[in-house]
């Protein structure tokens, strides 16, 4: 385990610095902008602004898009692609969703922000309805999955010092080797992956791993008095969606309960319909102690997650201890109602347990030279690529771009798949025939 997380002063950047001293920019140079904005830019041109004024953290697929709509995306030029992606997850309901897109519009010229210092009308109205839902006592709104993650583990060590008893700032929290759960200071200490925590240390304390779908070395980690919580991902996504063994979760639920350990349900990409039940948990019929919902809370179209849990650990909070300008905001709860009322009403679970069943049929005819492996749940799945000089996931996933369909390589070798969930099945099979023919190009 990486060492400890010590205080971080408040920091300022030559670049902003610059900035604070430059002053405003020429009124010509706003001027030459605007009337560059009022033309099309091309795709290329596009890549080349980012390039040049966006930070380089992230190495997009060369595809610009401009519009949305259910499963279909469109890039500046007009192409038509199938949206195999769904922004990691987050737009299961399919792109600009009429419903989700109404309710954002008729709360936005009504009331967007009080921030918690007041009561508002819609709050208390978005709580009721997300817990009577999944059927917990209480909900704690944050905005993006991160900050779900982060309060979560906030109120496992409240809980471990206030009601498990473990002496203070000795509480530990064990996630699982492989685990994903954003870019914060505290969920790149938990992680395995060398490109998200490498030159970010020093880590946060107190957080210990365990690998993915081994109960012999949970069961032995969760024996020392001091754990709080086992953080985990009912199948783990940004790893290649690696699904654990049937029965994992089960017995995750026996031995937290046997060892008074919180289970904490990271479902920010696998929950809310995406593995084909409204939360990937249901398929083992477990209730974790504390669910972190995000990404499709909102149906893409705004930042918006939650923790879920029962008054023992909720109550651990007072008021001041932890919060969010934005959590809880009245335009962010209309629009998870409307995400999750699209859930309910297009069946979009259901959906996506029979789409998933066809899409994983069609791929396991792929050859077994290219793609060695096909696995997934629901509509959350993945293909492995067999790397070879002349083709690797990266190279198959531009020929797919090629062909009309967007997905993105993820470790060098294995593909997502994940469309919308309100895909139906000749799209699906004509997705499956895309990726098909551009399998058997190579
Ligand atoms: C399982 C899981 N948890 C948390 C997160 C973080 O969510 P966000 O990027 O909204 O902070 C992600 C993002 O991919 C995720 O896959």
């Amino acid at each position: 385990m990486k060492c400890m997380l010590t205080h971080l002063g408040r920091w300022a950047t030559p670049t902003l610095s610059r900035a604070l001293h430059s002053g405003a920019r020429s009124s010509s140079s706003v001027a030459s902008r605007a009337k560059r904005d009022e033309r099309q830019l091309t795709s290329e041109q596009i890549y080349s602004r980012e390039e040049q004024h966006g930070a380089h953290n992230y190495h997009p697929l060369p595809v610009a898009l401009q519009k949305g709509e259910g499963i279909y995306v469109w890039d500046v030029e007009g192409r038509r692609y199938f949206d195999f992606l769904s922004a990691y997850s987050a737009v299961n309901q399919g792109h600009c969703h009429p419903k989700i897109i109404s309710a954002l519009n008729a709360q936005a010229s009504r009331l967007t922000l009080t921030s918690r210092a007041f009561y508002n009308d819609v709050l208390g109205d978005y709580e009721e309805y997300v817990t009577t839902l999944f059927g917990y006592d209480k909900v704690l709104p944050m905005n993006t999955g991160v900050e779900g993650g982060e309060t979560a583990c906030k109120l496992a060590r409240k809980w471990a010092y206030s009601v498990k008893g473990v002496p203070r700032y000795e509480a530990k929290i064990i996630f699982a080797e492989g685990n994903f759960w954003g870019r914060t200071m505290a969920a790149i200490s938990s992680s395995t992956d060398p490109s998200s925590y490498d030159g970010f240390g020093p880590f946060m304390p107190g957080f210990e791993l365990v690998p993915y779908n081994d109960i012999p070395a949970l069961e032995k980690a969760l024996q020392d008095p001091k754990v709080a919580a086992f953080m985990v991902e009912p199948i783990q996504g940004e790893a290649g969606v690696v699904v654990p063994d049937e029965g994992y979760l089960t017995t995750v639920r026996e031995l937290c309960t046997k060892h008074n350990v919180l289970f904490i349900a990271d479902e920010v990409q696998t929950g809310l319909a995406r593995t084909g039940r409204r939360l990937a948990v249901d398929h083992e019929a477990v209730r974790p102690d504390l669910v972190v919902l995000g990404k499709a809370l909102s149906g893409g179209v705004y930042p918006v997650s939650a923790v879920l849990c029962d008054d023992e650990v909720m109550l651990t909070i007072k008021p001041g201890e932890h919060g969010s300008t934005y959590g809880g905001n009245p335009l962010a709860c209309r629009v998870a109602i409307a995400s999750l009322q699209v859930m309910e009403e297009e069946k979009l679970a259901e959906n996506a347990e029979k789409m998933g069943q066809i899409l994983r049929a069609e791929l396991n005819k792929l050859p077994k030279e290219v793609v060695t492996m096909v696995r997934g749940r629901g509509l959350l799945n993945a293909i492995v690529i067999k790397e070879t000089k002349d083709y690797d996931a990266w190279r198959v996933c531009l020929r797919l771009r090629d062909n009309g369909l967007l997905a993105k390589p993820t470790h060098g070798d294995i593909i997502r798949l994940a469309p919308p969930l309100i895909i139906k099945e000749d799209e699906v099979r004509e997705c499956a025939e895309i990726i098909q023919r551009t399998i058997l190009s190579f």
